[in-house]
């Protein structure tokens, strides 16, 4: 039985960190793959489309992410399970990032960073925390965590997902339906959506409009949008128009339409957004591989597997 990793920049560190935990682990790295009737499991990132239909014996997919849009768009994959990346040092990293740009923005601190830079003295009138209504958009893994971790922060809480949620302390929505009754109470939207059929192109101009402006009266200085899910969620020109526009008062973006986020793309010189590479979680190679050996195995013992993706509903 080998394990294959494949679609990933960062192959060979997780096969060292595998090795570690596995001294004798047969690990083949993509395109060295050896005989394909070899390869029984899949760590995967982003895979080339139809790759892993070359592999007979394969069982099981391991994703590299908690999302799976990467494997998802392939028509081609492998009707075997395929299990998401969930894990406390994954979800630790995303609550720090979400933590860190909502207080980012409702202290200012773009502006303030500004300020020093033109070596400026000047206090901005700042909501508290518990003034300030945060959106969660997705309320899975991710968005449960980071409710957590900004209810300790004393903000006042709501979120949106597909099924109803009903989770203490924060004001749950569902559905399309509600989706702008949700918009109407949100000062600093946080999207932790997955890229589905559904999801896409969801944060646009039309949605970013919806968003309170009522926030002016408790010193928001306007909506903030924070978007650590997938960058194809979001329409960039819509982002910048509506920053333009003052419908936004600033974003802090982890994902981008295109990855590496282009160097012409005005998003980097703008003094309101904050741009993170794409590592607002990341997955690191000692975590990635202890959770993937676990799916190993149980699936070897033939125990239940661990956050399956459902290939219907696409996360
Ligand atoms: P999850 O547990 O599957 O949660 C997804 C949430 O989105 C659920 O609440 C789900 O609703 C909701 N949702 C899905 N489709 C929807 C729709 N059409 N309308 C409304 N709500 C919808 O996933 P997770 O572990 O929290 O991760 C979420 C995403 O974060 C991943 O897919 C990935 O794209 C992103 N991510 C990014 C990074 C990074 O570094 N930037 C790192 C990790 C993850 P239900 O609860 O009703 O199913
Ligand atoms: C990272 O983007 C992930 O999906 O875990």
């Amino acid at each position: 039985m080998a394990l294959l990793i494949i679609g990933s920049q960062r192959s060979e560190e997780f096969a060292s960190a595998a090795r570690e935990q596995v001294p004798d682990l047969d690990i083949r790295i993509w395109p060295d793959t050896g005989p394909v009737e070899d390869i029984r499991y899949a760590l995967a990132w982003g895979p080339p489309v139809g790759a892993l239909k070359r592999f007979p014996g394969l069982e099981l997919i391991i994703s590299v992410g908690a999302g799976v849009d990467h494997l998802m768009k392939d028509p081609e994959l492998p009707g075997v399970p395929v299990v998401r990346y969930v894990d406390p040092d994954l979800t630790g990293r995303m609550v720090g990032y979400i933590a860190l740009n909502v207080l980012m923005h409702l202290r200012r601190m773009s502006e303030y960073l500004e300020q020093q830079r033109q070596r400026t003295w000047r206090y901005l009138p700042e909501p508290a925390a518990h003034e300030v209504r945060v959106g969660l958009m997705g309320l899975g893994v991710m968005g449960k965590a980071a409710a957590k971790g900004l209810e300790a922060l004393g903000c006042q809480l709501r979120g949106w997902s597909r099924t109803q949620k009903t989770i203490e302390g924060v004001e749950c929505f569902a559905g399309q339906e509600s989706l702008d009754a949700f918009l109407s109470g949100t000062d600093i939207l946080v999207c932790t959506l997955p890229l589905t059929p559904d999801t896409r192109g969801i944060i646009n101009r039309d949605l970013m409009r919806k968003l309170s402006r009522h926030g002016r009266h408790r010193r928001m200085p306007g909506p903030v949008l924070i978007n650590a899910g997938r960058g194809a969620l979001q329409i960039e020109a819509d982002i910048l128009a509506a920053l333009d526009a003052g419908e936004l008062y600033a974003a802090s973006l982890d994902v981008f339409e295109t990855e590496p986020l282009p160097a012409s793309s005005p998003l980097w010189s703008h003094p309101r957004v904050v741009i993170t590479p794409h590592n607002a979680a990341e997955s690191t190679p000692e975590a990635i591989s202890r959770y993937m050996l676990r799916q190993i195995a149980r699936h070897r013992a033939g125990l239940p597997l661990e956050n399956i993706v459902d290939p219907v509903r696409g996360y």
